[in-house]
């Protein structure tokens, strides 16, 4: 059963510069609430029970917007028929119960970031989201977990990129494609063109094995001297271990550059119209 989930949020967000000076990107809104509450709705709606932020002290606000349980409760006395303001306190406090803390202060890369919950991880596997990449219309990890207890797999959501950007990705390697899934031969972190080996990119959504720690453990710093997931999961591919790829229904929203998170912003607003 998949019910723990890691985020890692401790990046810069220097591409969201200015907005990101002061307020974290997962932050920002996004017709009126956080990005980050979109993919925590995913995580509630795919039966997750605890939530792992890895944050840094610089970005320990995220941690506050979770717990600022007085000044909302002084804000409710006094208006006692806000019903929206205390529904969506409510839902804070939900979330602040399932969510558990862990440091990242160096942005050493997402493999790092997964190592530093190792302590937490409890089961056979787990859910891992990239915050940058939002998608809608279709819950992707509801999707993932259905296919991870199918085929008992980890699992990495993909999606066709045009052949130019592969460098911008992880890059799977594969045999065939059916039924939108396929099995992963390998995985290269952000290829050139010329050793792409495919046009699938690896999107921000992973079911993970616990043995993936000890991989993390002893790899050693790989593209732009980052710990990447990525390599730790071609790793384990070399292993043996089994990987589907899962190429999702839903539409894909890039929060993490300027361009793409005003394009999000009004895909989403269209979305509750
Ligand atoms: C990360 C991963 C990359 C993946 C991408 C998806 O890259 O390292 O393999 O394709 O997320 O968004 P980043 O966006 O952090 O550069």
């Amino acid at each position: 059963m998949i019910k723990q989930a890691i985020i890692p949020l401790a990046g810069l967000g220097t591409r969201l510069l200015p907005l990101t000076s002061v307020l974290p990107k997962e932050l920002l809104p996004m017709n009126g609430k956080p990005g980050l509450e979109y993919i925590l709705d995913e995580c509630l709606e795919a039966g997750i029970k605890q939530i792992i932020f890895v944050i840094s002290v610089k970005k320990k606000i995220i941690k506050d917007y979770f717990y600022n349980d007085a000044f909302f409760k002084k804000i409710i006395k006094k208006k006692k028929n806000d019903k929206r303001l205390k529904s969506e306190y409510l839902k804070i406090k939900k979330l602040k119960k399932m969510i558990k803390f862990v440091y990242q202060n160096k942005p050493k890369g997402t493999g790092d970031a997964v190592l530093k919950c190792n302590k937490l991880i409890k089961s056979k596997h787990f859910l891992m989201l990239l915050p940058d990449d939002l998608i809608i219309k279709k819950n992707c990890s509801v999707g993932m977990i259905k296919l991870h207890k199918k085929y008992n797999s980890s699992v990495v959501a993909s999606k066709k990129v045009p052949k130019r950007e592969v460098s911008r990705w992880g890059i799977f390697k594969f045999n065939r494609l059916k039924d939108k899934n396929f099995i992963i031969k390998d995985v290269i972190e952000k290829p050139n063109i010329k050793s792409a080996p495919s046009n699938y990119a690896v999107i921000g959504r992973y079911i993970l094995p616990k043995k993936i720690f000890s991989v993390l453990k002893k790899q050693k710093p790989g593209k732009n001297g980052e710990i990447h997931i990525t390599d730790a999961i071609k790793s384990l591919i070399e292993e043996k271990n089994s990987f589907i790829g899962h190429v999702f229904a839903g539409k894909y929203l890039d929060c993490g550059t300027m361009k793409g998170y005003i394009n999000s912003t009004i895909e989403i607003s269209r979305l509750r119209l």
